[in-house]
Parts: structure tokens; sequence; C-alpha cells
């Protein structure tokens, strides 16, 4: 049987690669709609986007770290309400609501890898809104609401840190590190791939962990539902 997804923020590094593996399953029928079809802050569109589909994954996100700390309520809108706009459209209809966010919603002065209920507490303005979105998902989707916090994503679209890197030193990225930050570079391709008919976690750094979607109980590292 067919399930209908909707991709948000289309035209993103993440949301591309997205529809481009979406596009290779089978029994997937994919709508992406970028920004300029589908403004996440517009509550109304959101939920006439929404109507329908059975999975939306959300890769809509304001993802200028500098800039939000210059208008965190800019940032907050799209990360934070914008979230939240899509979370009571999911609720409403029925669907399953795959968010993605960010080990910024963490202080980032971890040794070792997060588990999903460390506590959060972002030290910037993007962590912030992107942690108000987390608890729109939680809140409104607790049992059908899933977020992948993930880092340093590169793929071969868009701005990323590989291209970056690159650019600076005219040489290939090797080492991604920055400031100290423990993290592990996530492939766009393992992200994006779907189970069939029911998302499929992303593992940073690697593939997915396959299957379905784990319930209370089963809590990969990389894929939380804060206050479950
Ligand atoms: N890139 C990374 O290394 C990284 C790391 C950790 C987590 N993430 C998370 O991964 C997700 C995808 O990030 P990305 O790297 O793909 O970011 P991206 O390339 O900046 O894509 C985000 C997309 O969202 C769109 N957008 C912005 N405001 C919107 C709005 N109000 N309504 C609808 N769409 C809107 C943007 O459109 P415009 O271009 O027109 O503004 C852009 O196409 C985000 O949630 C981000 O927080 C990314």
């Amino acid at each position: 049987m067919t399930s209908s997804w909707l991709v948000t923020g289309a035209h993103g590094l993440l949301g591309r690669d997205v529809l481009d593996e979406l596009a290779t399953q089978p029994d997937v029928a994919v709508t992406g709609l970028g920004r300029d079809r589908l403004d996440i802050t517009d509550p109304a569109a959101v939920r006439a986007a929404v109507a329908g589909h059975r999975v939306v994954v959300n890769c809509a996100a304001w993802t200028d770290v500098d800039g939000a700390e210059r208008s965190e309520a800019t940032a907050t809108a799209v990360n934070g309400t914008g979230v939240r706009h899509l979370a009571r459209a999911c609720a409403d209809s029925g669907a399953l609501l795959l968010h993605i966010s960010t080990d910024y919603v963490f202080r980032g002065n971890a040794r070792r890898p997060y588990s999903d209920d460390a506590p959060t507490g972002p030290v910037n303005a993007y962590g912030r809104s992107k942690l108000a979105g987390e608890r729109a998902v939680a809140e409104l989707l607790p049992r059908t609401g899933y977020i992948v916090r993930t880092a340093w994503l590169y793929g071969e679209h868009g701005r990323n840190f590989v291209a970056g890197h690159h650019a600076r030193t005219r040489r290939p990225a090797t080492d991604p590190g920055r400031g100290g930050r423990p993290a592990r570079p996530a492939d766009l391709v393992a992200c994006a791939r779907p189970a069939t008919g029911s998302p499929r976690p992303c593992r940073p750094g690697g593939a997915g962990t396959g299957g379905r979607l784990p319930r209370h109980g089963g809590r990969p590292d990389h894929l939380v539902r804060p206050g479950a």
C-alpha cells in the first residue's frame, strides 16, 4: 500500500536528499514543498499542506546560527512556533511527524555521546529555538512525534562543512572537528533512507537502525522523544 509523505524545507541541504531518497521507494508517494510553497510560520497553510499525508518529515528550519543571535525572535518563529504549527496539524490529521533537530540543544561540553534523556541546555539562540521546536513536538505528539538530533550534515547539495572546509583550505576535509565539540558527521543518504511505510531513524555517522521507529523503551541515542 502506498503511503503519502510530505517533506517540508524541500529545497534545503537535507530536504533535497530526503526527497531523492524517498523517490526511490516504490510504496511512498512524496510531496516536497520548499519555503516558496509552504512557509511553516503560516498555520493555515501548514494545516492545508499536512492534510492527507501519513508522514511529515520536517526539514524546514532557520539554520543561520550567527543570524539567530541577531534575530532570535525570527529564528524562534520558524524553529519553535513553525514546528508547533506542524505538530498541531499532524495531531489534528493523525499524521506522524519526523522532526529534525540538533546537538545544539545541549551545552556541548560532553566527553561522550549524549543519551536521549540527557539534560538539555542550549548556550545560544539557535539552540534555544530548536529546543522550543522539540518541546512542541513532544507536547503535541507524545506518541506520533519523532525527533532526530543530528550534527554536521553533509551531502551533494547546498552549503555544508565539507564544502566550506574545502573552499578554505583547497584540500579535502578530513577532520570536521570544531571547537572541541564532539560530533560525528551524518551521511544524508543514511539519514534520508526510509523503511517501508514508516520513517527510519538516522544514526549520526552511519546507517539507520532499520525497521520501524521505536516506541517507548527503544531508545537509540540519536532518536528522542523528550518528555516521553
Ligand atoms: N546542516 C547541518 O550540519 C545540520 C546539523 C544539525 C542539525 N541540522 C538540522 O537539520 C535540518 C535541515 O538542515 P539543513 O542543513 O538542510 O538546512 P538548510 O539547508 O538551511 O535547509 C533549511 C530549509 O528550510 C527552509 N526554511 C527556512 N525558513 C522556512 C520557513 N519559515 N518555512 C519553510 N521553510 C523554511 C529554508 O529555505 P530558505 O533557503 O529559502 O531560507 C531551507 O530550504 C534542520 O532542522 C537543522 O536544524 C542541520
